[in-house]
């Protein structure tokens, strides 16, 4: 068993937000788990950039609410609930409070997908095939 403790580790900055990869602190590779995981803050009246990427992205708000916008609307998140990001759901997460969002995210490849990518694979992905 190994506990992860966001206090521990280093944020690095990405754009308006900070970041801290498991990978960073634990040397968990790619390969010894099936997904990659981070914690993030958006700072208060802050957002993030736009992101969108072919894994599925699980997320908890640990604390502050989120607001996330995505599908072409934008759904408040209070902490304690999760929302669910599709693979190449494009999505911004702004935070209209004043004080920090802290947000846990785990993500992985769909099931199915080739692990390594290759050019043109993005449309089969989408597909669900
Ligand atoms: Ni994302």
């Amino acid at each position: 068993m190994r506990t992860f403790d966001p206090a521990r580790t280093e944020f690095g900055s990405a754009g308006p937000i900070t970041v801290a990869r498991w990978e960073q602190q634990y040397q968990l590779g790619e390969r010894e788990l099936p997904f990659g995981a981070m914690w993030y803050t958006v700072p208060a009246g802050g957002s993030s950039v736009r992101d969108q990427h072919p894994e599925p992205e699980l997320s908890i708000v640990l604390s502050g609410t989120a607001q996330v916008e995505a599908g072409g609307g934008v759904t408040e998140v209070p902490a304690g609930q999760a929302f669910l990001l599709d693979s190449e759901e494009a999505h911004v997460i702004h935070n209209r409070a004043d004080q920090p969002v802290l947000i846990f995210s785990a993500y992985w490849m769909p099931l199915g997908s080739d692990p390594v990518g290759r050019p043109g694979d993005t449309a089969a992905v989408n597909a669900g095939v």
